[in-house]
Parts: C-alpha cells; structure tokens; sequence
C-alpha cells in the first residue's frame, strides 16, 4: 500500500505532531479569537449555571473572571468552557509578600477545579501599573513570581498562564502608534515584569477601550474611526502604516512601546474593550446605538482572524468587555452599562447571539456561520488528530 512516498508521509507526521504539540502543551489561556469577561458586581444577573447555558447558546468559549468564585469554578465543570481566573489586587500583597500564601491560592482556587474545569489562565490583579494604588504596583511582580513558582511546584504550568491586565495609563502618548513609549515613572516596574512574563512565554494583556479615547476627545477625533465604520482612517508617517479603526491603533501602540523596552517578540492580547449603551450627560457616545455599532464590528473584525498592520501575521485575541450590565459598579454611568447582555439573560442588542430565550434553530444558525470566529478549534484539532492516526496506519504497512 504505497501511496505516498515515505518520507512525504514522515514529513506530514511531523508536521501534524507538531500542530497538535502547540495546541495542547504550550499554556495558552485563550484559543479563539473572541473571548467575553464575565464580571459579576451585581446581584441581579442569572447564576453562573444559567450563565453557562448562555455562553453555551452564544458560542463563547472563553472567559474571564475577575477572582475565583468557587460557585463559578463549579458551575464551568464538565462544560468546555476555557477560563481564566484572577487575583484580586486586595490580594497581591499577601502574594507577593509569602510564597506559602501563593502555593495555597493555587491548590485552593485553580487545582481543585482541575480537570473538569477548565482552568487556563491566572490574572494577577487588574490595571495595576499606572493605577492610583501605588503601593500595589511594587507588589506586582513578586505576586506573578509566586503564583508562577506555585504552578512549577503543582506542574501546572503547562496548563496555566500567568498574566496581568494593563490599562491605557500605563503609555506615555499613543499617537501616532509608533510614537508610543510606557510611562517614565511606569517604566521601572513595567521592564521587570516583561523580562518575567517573555520568559515564561505569556503575552502583553491590554485593555483598550476606544470608547474612552473617543469620550475624551470628541472634537478632534471622528466617531466612525472609534467604531470601526467608514472613515478617512490615520496614517502613520513613520511606518507607513494606514488604521482605519482605533483599536488596532491602540494595539500597535502597545507593540511600538513593548519594542521600545526591548520586548519586540512579546504578543498583545486584548483583554478588555467594549462600549457602554448608557451614560451621563457628559457621555453622549454612550449610546444602545453606538454600542451596537461597535460590538458588531468588532466581532466581524475578529472574525476575519487578522492581525494588526504592525503585526498582520498575529492574529488578534480580545475578550469583551462584558456579559452583563453591572449596576453595582461604582463610577460613571457609563461604568454599569457595558454589558451585552441584560440581567435577565436577554441580549441588550443585537449582535448577532442568541439571548437565552432564542429559539435552538436561531443558535444552531449562528454556531454554523460563526463557528471559527467563535474559537472551538477543537474540530481543527481532531482533523489533525485523525490526519496523523491514518499516517500511523500506512506506516506500518
Ligand atoms: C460566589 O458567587 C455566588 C453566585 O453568584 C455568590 O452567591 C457568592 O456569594 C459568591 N461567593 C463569594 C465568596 O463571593
Ligand atoms: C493570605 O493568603 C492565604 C492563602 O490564600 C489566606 O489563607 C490568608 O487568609 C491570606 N491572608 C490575608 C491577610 O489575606
Ligand atoms: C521560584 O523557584 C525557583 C526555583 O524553582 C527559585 O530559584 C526562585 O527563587 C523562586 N522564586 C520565588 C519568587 O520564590
């Protein structure tokens, strides 16, 4: 049974080893290309099971938590669904400051749960660099260091991330893209971090929000450009480089500034971005419209499994910004209404998922026509997986 000469078959077998050795043994906390953040400040949502059979029926398969709700780590067992948890900035000190502390959280809030549930990043604090705490920022890397060395000790770093989530206040300017550097009172415990996090291979977590640089500037800058709509775009003279949306100008602002600190290979992932549908007065952009806009195209955008125009070949990862509305949130109005689902589990507009209350012949439509865009690469996996058994098989004929 010579179909194939040997070395093609030895050639393909390598290859599609290789293929399926990246996907299941280098941690990776994110799969797809659309992600959603499951925040939780209120206590009017549906519980995390319902909450499942809604990320189910929307087919979204990656999630972020903002702590490890152990009702949460339950409600996720069994379902598939990949998700990262985090550390609460209350809690870095306590990190930082004792390796035991760090070793428990571990075994108690992710090693429990494993395997039936998911687990597959840990998120140390939120948008500390550049936040008003500046106590914490000091406690930042020694966390990341002992929440690492703890998944070392329990093996799991094959199947963890460690990560942490950088707002836009950590850039000196962003404009143009390329122009952009981090913060110079930042930049002493931003390079430390990166020279951790490119050793154990975990990417750069932004949370870029459009919405925010649009409401901050509304005179000079065109709402289209913020929502992803027809425009004249920017082009940026020292690249050459033309955007036509905002987000992946901020996105390669990240990239120019992670080079500038010596980190050119580092990835950009995003791990907020959404636009609110409610605001104050002073908030005119928040809007049911505007929201729509943008999460629509955006989830098109993501769909195309593109990369940004500094980086075309690294194909962008976002995580919404949110499930749900939040209204115990503190903060702005705007702050509460960025969910793309009402507590009830109806969706605030149409994006194109199914609510909860959808028909199953609506959803199964969607799953078809969305399926890559939503990230269950499984199927690829077991093509592969199947690719490289029926090579097995002419092998030993
Ligand atoms: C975890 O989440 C559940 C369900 O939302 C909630 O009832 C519970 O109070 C939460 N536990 C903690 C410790 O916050
Ligand atoms: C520190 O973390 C450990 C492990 O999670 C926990 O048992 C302990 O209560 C924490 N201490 C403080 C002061 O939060
Ligand atoms: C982490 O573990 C390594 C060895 O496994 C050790 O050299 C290092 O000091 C530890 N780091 C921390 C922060 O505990």
């Amino acid at each position: 049974m010579k179909v194939f000469p040997r070395s093609f078959v030895w050639f393909l077998l390598v290859l599609s080893t290789f293929f399926i050795l990246n996907e299941f043994l280098i941690a990776q906390a994110f799969t797809g290309t659309y992600g959603i953040n499951y925040g939780r400040i209120a206590d009017n949502i549906p519980s995390p099971n319902k909450v499942v059979t809604l990320l189910r029926a929307a087919k979204i398969k990656n999630v972020r938590i903002f702590d490890a709700n152990h009702s949460v780590l339950e409600a996720f067992s069994g379902t598939g669904l990949e998700l990262v948890v985090g550390l609460t900035n209350g809690e870095l000190k306590n990190m930082s400051a004792n390796a035991n502390h760090a070793l428990s959280w571990v075994k108690e809030n992710v090693q429990a749960f494993l395997p039936e549930t998911h687990i597959r990043g840990i998120a140390i604090g939120n948008e500390v660099l550049g936040g008003n705490d500046q106590e914490l920022w000091g406690d930042l890397l020694g966390a990341a260091k002992n929440i690492y060395n703890a998944t070392e000790q329990l093996q799991l770093t094959d199947l963890i991330q460690i990560s942490t989530s950088h707002s836009q206040g950590v850039f000196a300017n962003s404009y143009p893209p390329s122009s952009c550097t981090f913060r110079e009172n930042v930049v002493q415990y931003m390079k430390p971090l990166l020279e951790f996090f490119s050793q154990i291979g975990s990417p750069f977590c932004l949370n870029a929000y459009p919405f925010l640089a649009y409401m901050g500037n509304p005179g000079e800058i065109d709402i289209n450009y913020a929502l992803f709509q027809p425009n004249n775009g920017i082009h940026d003279q020292k690249t050459h480089l033309h955007y036509d949306n905002m987000l992946d100008a901020q996105i390669d602002a990240a990239y120019a500034a992670l080079e500038d600190a010596g980190f050119k290979e580092m990835e950009v992932i995003v791990t907020e971005t959404g636009w609110a549908s409610h605001g104050d007065q002073n908030e005119a952009a928040a809007t049911v419209n505007n929201a729509r806009t943008y999460n629509y195209n955006l989830r098109k955008r993501l769909a195309k499994r593109k990369g940004t125009p500094l980086r075309p070949n690294i194909v962008l990862k976002v995580y919404v910004f949110a499930l749900f509305n939040e209204y115990m949130k503190p903060g702005p109005t705007s702050e509460r209404n960025f969910g793309l689902f009402k507590a009830d589990g109806s969706i605030s507009y149409d994006v194109g998922f199914a609510g909860q209350e959808s028909s199953s012949e609506a959803s199964s439509l969607l799953s078809l026509k969305y399926i890559r865009a939503q990230g269950w690469s499984g199927s690829y996996s077991l093509v592969l997986t199947a690719c490289t058994s029926v090579l097995l098989l002419f092998l030993r004929s």
